[in-house]
């Protein structure tokens, strides 16, 4: 294997590693490119030397697996232009109709985008594998897998034995009626419309169905930077090319949206409440300009992700007002539990009808034995005071953790639901020490786009009382690490 930091070439199953000496340019350094090791090459003087991976392949079949192989293991980024058909077929020795069917293979399957006649680029749909869960370290205070306290979940208990045991056929209705009406009041409450409602497998499921009966391949998707690793994955995935949008503790910056929308978004997605991992919330000013900047472009499409809805601990502020296409989804999973995977969407009259029409044809509907239970827990869970207890011990989690970090100089964010932001110069090493003193957090890395570094810290399990620790392990952890900036 060739060495880190020495020019060379690598053979890589269907395709071939070469390092050049050339110095990084200031985007590609951000990024870097991956040995198979997976880790980054610095060279001594610590420009990163770019890897390229060259493709290789006797027939069509072979060459379009050598890109689809570097696409896999990282070696081909998104938006890197492959060679054009006649320099491969070159130096190849194939004939140009063979790469040619090569690249259409690929193109076919969303790996390839023809941006023109010269230009074909790796699209951004990636079949990823699935993200495992952040590894915990034996005996650490979990503040990183981003769950919710399982003790403020309602207790199911009760509401599975009240479900009743009834078969329902193919051609009735597809969503149960007391969930809708739940629903509904929900969305009037905050001002949202609820003429045109449909119930989905959860939160992500209801953003893919939505971008996905309103965008096409290749369309450029405005989203908080940093983001939620799950839609961030699914945006790409979908092959859609995900625009940063900076954030504050109010939610999108007027100016980065400003710019996003300039750029041609077809759509905006935000989380407008307990946004994660920042937990920013949109504040009612920010949303009322945020609402007339986007007046100025009736034609895009607002989702907004209300994963954490009742449990975010301030009110949704919305930007949908009058636009033509729009979407809310207002999940129960991080309320009631994320195994109960339901979602209810809201949104315009075609958006709806197109979704739900799309999911007749696949899954049908989501269970009516799981949109009951969901139903019953909901209501019981807001009339007993289940939902109130869990928002305000939230709430209060939060707040210890933000008093006890302003109490040792250690900036942070988190307006809303159970996540702070922690900005730091590095991540890896200030995750490292936190684990050595026992704490698991997560670094923002995979959240990011353009955001600058930070932590994401779940106090949704952490006990008022041990905020106090968190913040000496911290600081102390800041103040070691040199180069590490403390706020
Ligand atoms: C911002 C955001 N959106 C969506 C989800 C997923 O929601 P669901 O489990 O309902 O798909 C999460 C889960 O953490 C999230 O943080």
């Amino acid at each position: 294997m060739a060495q880190c930091g020495r020019a060379g070439t690598e053979q890589a199953g269907h395709g071939e590693l070469v390092r050049s000496r050339t110095a990084a340019s200031a985007g590609a350094s951000r990024t870097g490119r991956l040995e198979p090791s997976g880790k980054k090459c610095y060279s001594t003087d610590m420009t990163i030397e770019p890897v390229q991976y060259r493709i290789s392949g006797h027939n069509a079949a072979t060459v379009a697996r050598s890109i689809e192989r570097g696409v896999r293991l990282g070696h081909l980024q998104p938006g890197d232009a492959v060679p054009s058909v006649r320099a491969l077929a070159e130096r190849l020795s194939l004939s140009p109709t063979t790469v040619a069917a090569a690249y259409r293979d690929l193109r076919q399957r969303g790996t390839l985008i023809a941006h023109d006649r010269s230009r074909t680029v790796i699209a951004h749909r990636r079949d990823l594998a699935t993200r495992l869960a952040p590894e915990i370290p034996d005996g650490a205070v979990d503040l990183a897998s981003g769950n919710p306290d399982p003790a403020l979940l309602p207790d199911l208990g009760p509401a599975l034995a009240s479900v009743g045991p009834v078969h329902r056929l193919y051609g009735d209705d597809p969503a149960v009626e007391r969930l809708l009406d739940l629903a509904r009041q929900g969305f009037a409450a905050d001002g949202i419309p609820a003429e045109h409602l449909a119930v989905v497998g959860g939160g992500l499921d209801g953003i893919e169905r939505v971008l996905e009966v309103h965008c096409r391949l290749g369309d450029h998707i405005a989203i908080e930077d940093p983001s939620y690793i799950g839609t961030l994955d699914l945006v790409r995935t979908l092959g859609l090319i995900p625009v940063p949008v900076a954030i504050d503790d109010e939610g999108p910056e007027v100016d980065a949206l400003t710019t996003a929308l300039d750029q041609g978004v077809t759509a905006v997605l935000l989380v407008p409440r307990a946004q994660n991992p920042t937990g920013a919330a949109l504040s009612q000013e920010r949303a009322a300009t945020l609402r007339s900047l986007l007046a100025d472009h009736p034609e895009v499409l607002i989702v907004e992700d209300d994963h954490a809805s009742f449990i975010s601990g301030v009110p949704h502020h919305q930007l949908i007002g009058d636009r033509p296409r729009w979407a809310v989804v207002r999940s129960v999973a991080k309320s009631l539990g994320p195994d109960l995977r339901v979602a209810v969407l809201s949104g315009d009259d075609d958006t709806i009808a197109r979704v739900a029409g799309r999911q007749r044809l696949g899954t049908g509907w989501v269970s009516h034995l799981l949109q009951h239970l969901t139903a019953t827990v909901w209501s019981s869970s807001a009339s007993d005071g289940t939902l109130e207890h869990a928002t305000q011990t939230y709430a209060a989690r939060r707040s210890a953790v933000l008093d006890a970090f302003r109490g040792r100089d250690i900036t942070a964010t988190g307006t809303s639901g159970f996540n702070v932001w922690v900005p730091v110069a590095e991540e890896v090493p200030v995750v490292q020490g936190m684990a050595a003193r026992g704490w698991a957090v997560q670094a923002g890395e995979p959240f990011r786009l353009d955001a600058p570094p930070g932590l994401r810290i779940t106090v949704a399990g952490l006990p008022v009382e041990r905020a106090e620790d968190l913040a000496v392990d911290l600081a102390e952890v800041l103040d070691q690490r040199l180069g590490t900036r403390r706020g």
